[in-house]
């Protein structure tokens, strides 16, 4: 035979047992067979085969088919039972058929019959050497494949596994259940004890979830330090096998040393960028449990995760900026819609649907013809036409009634919503209600007006009242110079009459004007209401019933009382006016706190705290054309003589110059109601005091008076009654002159002077210069009108005395006296 033709098992040696009891045939059989190469072991009978089979593992067998006593086909059997890859040939000396079929029955290879050539003898052994070893390569390619393929169904279990935990995370939705989930696929497929799960929040770890593990820390902080089981993986970003934990010196923490038998399979989660964002720890109690097909699993399965943390942070990410949009446009105090290109709504925001009274679910899916009148829905499809077509933006003014049926103006923002490509797919609108904002505008511009012609007003006013108090002084000069008859007396007293009308009137437009002096106390208005409700009764007259209403806990204003009194009258004599057959007057004193919400034009409640004192009245009311200009100075409804339109406006004058706000609320047939917001105490401006009206009796006419007034007529007035009355008087017609006479005149006592004055120097400020020359100088002021030029020039309301414009021979007198005496009791 040619080896060389199988060269697999030439290397191999090849062990032959013979066993025969003929011992001469056996030793030279065996010495043949050990000279051919073979590993030879001798045997002549069943024990000894035995006794050599246990120390050598032959591949074949030569039995002798008779082996003395017992039969070798026995012995055959007994050799296939226990060694079943053992090749057994037979050899006989007689070759009858019956002893070759039951020798091959008996499971032997093949046989020989004796004698035999050698050349037959090692061709039989080879083919029988070749067989076994045949045999036995195919036998281990079988096991081979079998355990390949019992590895191959552990991957497809696996893969399952792996398959059906992708659909249960990509099924969570919140990170808590994603966590639970994926930690306990992990631990199921890598065949572990337990774990632990953890996410990243800011700079700590976060247990999210545990399975069969005790004690694990609640939160690690990051960075974690070296000896941190997670510290590797996580700084690595790579699964880690942690095959003896008590072996490990550094991970093994406090935190797990009841775990110090186990192994542990670490495997860091990491975000969009690589970012570690948790880790996953399981853990066994065997050895080394965790085969690299586990190991590749519990990857699989923690990439999965990752991607599904990463999604569903994505998706909470998106529904947090969804609902903040939400809020942002549920929250807006503008109306907010979109419609789609037919003109249905898609979708409404809540002050829509307070608006208009019907909820989304009911206008969702509508067109602005279903929902709305048809003048209005005209208005809003003819805007829809106008953005599709033109693709632009429309800003609008419109007026709309609410579900309440008030008329609202609405300034509304009307857009194209386009798609990718740029065509348009509906509409948006955005529409915000400026009712409030035109009512404060409107109020603005009335206050506005109202201060225009209180400004002219008081300036008229001022000048008339320069003309009064010459007219009124030059009378008492007059009656004075000279006897009067009869009829000249009447005349002058006539003359005097009308004048002081006309000064009342002045009184009257410079109220309005603001510029009338105030002397405000603190006032218990309804203590005030109450004093002044006889005179109220006798005013309104008998056909009308007064009610009064106080509220609790009443603060206290602060106003000029004479003021307030003839506020309050002048609004009776309108209510009583208005209600001519009769009716009821309602006077109603509280407390009013501006809210903060509160939209009104700036100047109008300038404070947070006001008593209110309303007058209602259930009389004929006011068109809102009368309204609107009822506090207007001489407009009235009123019959000539019977009114001449200057109540409202001195009632306005007077609360606004007292730092309050007047409101007026009236409907034709209904009544009106007048509000006066009156300042609290403590919140009012420093006005100037007012000269008590007493006389002196102490008079010393040699005192010397510098007399400063521009207008000569005032001037020639004021010197002439000094000089009357004794003083010894010198004039200036500004402020300048009046220093450089005062610089050459010493022992100048009383210093009268008008507060305003031409040339850039007042009278505030000419008195301060004045008194740095003389410092015991007095000094008396005049005024048409109360100016706030006190309170500019930082004067202390103590040191100011003032005698009002026009005023009388005895007014002056007294008021002079009253100055030289203040300086007097002072030095
Ligand atoms: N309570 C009221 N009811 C109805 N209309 C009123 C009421 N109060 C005022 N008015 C209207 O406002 C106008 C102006 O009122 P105001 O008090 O300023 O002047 P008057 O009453 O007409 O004249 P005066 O008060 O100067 O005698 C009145 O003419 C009237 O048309
Ligand atoms: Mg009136």
């Amino acid at each position: 035979m040619d080896n060389g033709s199988k060269p697999f098992h030439l290397s191999q040696e090849r062990r032959v047992i013979v066993i025969d009891d003929d011992r001469d045939f056996l030793e030279s059989l065996s010495r043949l067979l050990e000279l051919e190469g073979y590993a030879v072991r001798k045997a002549s009978n069943k024990t000894d085969a035995w006794y050599v089979l246990d120390a050598f593992p032959a591949e074949v067998a030569l039995i002798d088919i008779r082996l003395g006593q017992g039969s070798g086909l026995t012995l055959l059997t007994e050799l296939r039972n226990r060694f079943p890859k053992m090749a057994c040939i037979m050899m006989t000396a007689y070759a009858s058929v019956p002893t070759v079929i039951e020798a091959l029955l008996g499971e032997a290879y093949d046989y020989l019959c004796k004698p035999f050539i050698k050349e037959d003898l090692v061709a039989t052994l080879d083919r029988c050497f070749e067989h076994t070893w045949l045999t036995r390569e195919r036998e281990q390619a079988i096991s081979a494949l079998e355990q390949r393929n019992e590895e191959l169904v552990q991957i497809n279990a696996g893969l399952h596994q792996v398959v059906g935990s992708m659909q249960e995370l990509s099924t969570c939705s919140t990170l808590q259940q994603l966590c639970t989930v994926l930690l306990n696929d992990v631990v199921r497929t890598s065949k572990a004890d337990g774990g632990t799960i953890y996410l990243r929040q800011d700079d700590q770890l976060i247990l999210k979830d545990s399975l069969n593990t005790d004690d694990a820390p609640a939160a690690l902080s990051l960075p974690l330090t070296e000896e941190n089981l997670f510290s590797k993986a996580m700084a690595t970003r790579l699964p880690e096998v942690i095959s003896d934990l008590q072996r490990q010196k550094g991970p093994a923490s406090k935190s797990w040393s009841q775990y110090a038998k186990h192994s542990f399979l670490v495997f860091p989660l990491v975000g969009d960028h690589e970012d570690p964002i948790g880790v996953i720890a399981v853990h066994s109690e065997q050895g080394s449990p965790f085969t690299l097909q586990e190991c590749e699993f519990g990857r699989i399965l923690i990439s999965l995760g990752c991607e599904a943390i990463r999604v569903l942070n994505a998706l909470e990410n998106v529904a947090a900026s969804e609902e903040r949009l939400r809020k942002i446009v549920d929250n807006s105090p503008s109306a907010i819609l979109l419609k789609d290109y037919e003109g249905r709504y898609l979708m409404v925001n809540k002050r829509f649907e307070e608006w208009h009274g019907r909820q989304a679910s009911d206008t969702v899916g509508k067109t602005s013809s279903d929902i709305f009148a048809k003048p209005i829905a005209r208005i809003y499809n003819a805007q829809d036409k106008d953005v599709l077509a033109g693709g632009k933006v429309i800003n609008e003014e419109v007026s709309i009634p609410f579900a309440d049926g008030t008329l609202h103006s609405l300034l509304m923002t009307k857009f194209p919503v386009l798609d990718t490509k740029g065509n348009p797919t509906g509409i948006g609108s955005i529409s915000t209600d400026i009712t409030d904002r035109r009512r404060v505008e409107e109020q603005l511009r009335q206050a506005q007006k109202l201060e225009a012609l209180g400004l002219l007003t008081g300036g008229i006013a001022h000048d008339f009242n320069n003309l009064l108090a010459v007219i009124l002084g030059n009378l008492s000069l007059v009656r004075e110079e000279r006897e009067c008859s009869g009829l000249i007396e009447e005349l002058i007293d006539d003359a005097h009459a009308s004048a002081r009308s006309g000064a009342e009137l002045t009184e009257r437009l410079l109220a309005f004007g603001r510029q009338q002096e105030l002397h405000p106390r603190v006032t218990d208005v309804s203590t005030f209401v109450r004093n002044n409700s006889r005179l109220l009764e006798r005013t309104v007259g008998g056909e009308i019933e007064i009610v009064t209403e106080f509220g609790k806990d009443l603060w206290n204003a602060e106003v000029d009382q004479s003021q307030l009194e003839t506020s309050l009258l002048n609004l009776a004599i309108n209510a009583g006016h208005a209600m001519p057959d009769g009716g009821r007057l309602t006077i109603k004193v509280s407390n009013f706190e501006v809210a903060r919400s509160q939209s009104q034009p700036k100047d109008s409640f300038a404070r947070n705290q006001y008593v209110l004192l309303s007058v209602r009245d259930n009389g004929i009311g006011m068109s809102p054309e009368v309204a609107d200009r009822a506090v207007q100075p001489f407009f009235t409804t009123k019959e000539a003589g019977h009114g001449n339109g200057l109540g409202l406006s001195m009632v306005y004058g007077f609360v606004k110059q007292s730092g309050g706000h007047m409101e007026i609320v009236s409907h034709v047939d209904k009544g009106t109601t007048i509000k006066l917001y009156l300042p609290t105490a403590g919140e009012l401006d420093r006005q100037p005091v007012a000269i008590p009206q007493t006389r002196s009796e102490s008079i010393n006419r040699n005192e010397r008076i510098l007399v400063v007034e521009d207008k000569p007529a005032v001037r020639k007035l004021a010197t002439t009654i000094l000089t009357r009355l004794g003083y010894r008087v010198f004039e200036a017609s500004d402020g300048f002159n009046a220093l450089r006479l005062l610089a050459n005149e010493q022992g100048v006592d009383l210093l009268f002077t008008d507060v305003v004055l031409p040339g850039g120097m007042c009278g505030v400020e000419l008195a301060q210069r004045a008194r740095a020359l003389q410092p015991d100088l007095n000094v008396l002021y005049t005024s048409g009108y109360a100016d706030q030029v006190f309170a500019r020039k930082d004067v202390a309301e103590d040191d100011v005395m003032l005698v009002k414009k026009p005023f009388t021979k005895e007014d002056l007198e007294c008021a002079v006296r009253a100055a030289l005496e203040e300086g007097t009791s002072q030095s």
